[in-house]
């Protein structure tokens, strides 16, 4: 007897812990069609509030969805199955986000299904891409210090303004994310990165009217591998140098990507007139096949679009420890490479190998620009690397 009751009660516990080892689900419970913003909010809320793991389902289905913030902290890691469509109003203009996901510490977003930003009446009547002085319009999705993260399968579609943005996050991985609006869709950059410190985006396809994945200042540790991207603007460090306050950019590696039909390719941008005199180092760029794409290398340390700024001046944000290695295809102009460093901070550090990007426009062939910079060389260089004139710093 004795022996077959602790059989029992053994049973018994192993399941209930083989119970709590699965995640407790919180179901939105609304139907197709309706607006879940409350009903979500409410599951989420819940969910973060549930003492061990928990998954936030929203099923298979199209639903509207309002502005919306999750806020953690939660108690413990939470997880969000997006399996269906959740589409934003796209007349809702006024505000800086469409969902945010805040302060959570062990998250997941995953289900295979898709924010719609409904950004094509948007897009039309916003100027920001002609002027800084404009309302911007919502970024679709937005964690803000969100911390060992993983965010997998899901597709982002035609954002009003950014699609994803990310700041102070530590150890997040984006994989498998599909990011998708028209080419000439003002300023949706793909995934904006920034102020964090361990970002992977793998394996993801990235094709929008911005930046594929751009960096701000502040971000430490990312890698960024087998993405392919376009069109749009091609992958961006910077623009740095703008504002006061900016923190060091290191670390960024971008290898085995594929650039095609961008506006740019491989670029590093900081503004002449710097508020700050920040650096960025331990930049590299590793096996990457362009196919037509305009600009595919830029350093450009005097960047000020609408001429914000005066040229004259000199950036002030140093840049060190930069490689460009195995960059092969075709160039959509003929400047193929350019290097243009700061007159008062030339570069340091700067290697290109077996770089390979053939121009046949008429106006070619292409070629390969540089000042203040000495870059050292290896390999293949087509087109014929400058001579590398290196002016002396401004006193
Ligand atoms: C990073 O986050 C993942 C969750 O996506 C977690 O499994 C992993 O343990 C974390 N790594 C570290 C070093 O904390
Ligand atoms: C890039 O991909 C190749 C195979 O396609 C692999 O051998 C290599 O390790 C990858 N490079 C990096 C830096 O991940
Ligand atoms: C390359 O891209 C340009 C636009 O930047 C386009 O006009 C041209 O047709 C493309 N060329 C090829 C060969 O696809």
């Amino acid at each position: 007897m004795g022996r077959v009751n602790f059989g029992v009660s053994a049973f018994f516990i192993f399941c209930l812990l083989g119970l709590s080892a699965n995640a407790k689900v919180f179901n939105i419970g609304s139907k197709p069609g309706c607006d879940i913003t409350k009903a979500l909010l409410k599951a989420f809320n819940e969910a973060c509030q549930f003492p061990t793991k928990s998954t936030v389902l929203i099923p298979k289905g199209e639903y509207k969805l309002g502005e919306i913030e999750m806020t953690g902290p939660c108690k413990a890691p939470i997880r969000i199955a997006l399996q269906g469509t959740v589409k934003a109003d796209g007349n809702a203009v006024h505000s800086e986000k469409w969902i945010a996901f805040r302060n959570i510490d062990g998250f997941k977003l995953n289900g295979g299904g898709v924010f719609d930003g409904e950004g094509n009446a948007a897009w039309r009547v916003n100027n920001c891409h002609h002027t800084w002085k404009c309302k911007k319009l919502p970024i679709s999705i937005r964690f803000d210090f969100v911390t060992n993260a993983k965010i997998r399968g899901i597709t982002s579609l035609d954002a009003k303004h950014f699609h994803i943005n990310v700041i102070g996050a530590k150890n997040m991985t984006f994989e498998e994310v599909k990011i998708v609006a028209p080419a000439e869709s003002p300023n949706t950059d793909g995934i904006h990165v920034g102020r964090s410190d361990g970002i992977k985006i793998i394996n993801s396809f990235i094709s929008t009217g911005d930046d594929c994945v751009s960096v701000g200042d502040g971000m430490k540790n990312l890698l960024v591998e087998r993405v392919t991207c376009g069109p749009g603007h091609g992958i961006s460090i910077g623009s740095l140098g703008r504002y006061g306050h900016e923190q060091d950019v290191m670390g960024i590696k971008i290898v085995n990507c594929t650039l095609q039909e961008t506006d740019n390719g491989l670029r590093i941008k900081t503004w002449p007139t710097a508020a700050c005199s920040t650096s960025a180092s331990d930049i590299h760029f590793e096996n990457i096949l362009l196919k037509n794409v305009s600009n595919p290398i830029l350093i450009d340390q005097e960047y000020c679009p609408w001429n914000q700024c005066d040229k004259k001046k000199a950036s002030t944000i140093k840049l060190s420890k930069i490689s460009f290695k195995n960059i092969r295809g075709t160039s959509g102009n003929k400047d193929a490479v350019k290097l243009l460093c700061s007159k008062g901070h030339p570069c340091q550090n700067v290697e290109l190998g077996n770089i390979n990007i053939k121009y046949t426009g008429a106006d070619g062939p292409a070629t390969f620009q540089c000042s203040n910079v000495s870059p050292k060389l290896m390999g293949t260089q087509v087109p014929k690397a400058c001579s590398s004139p290196v002016t002396k710093p401004l006193k």
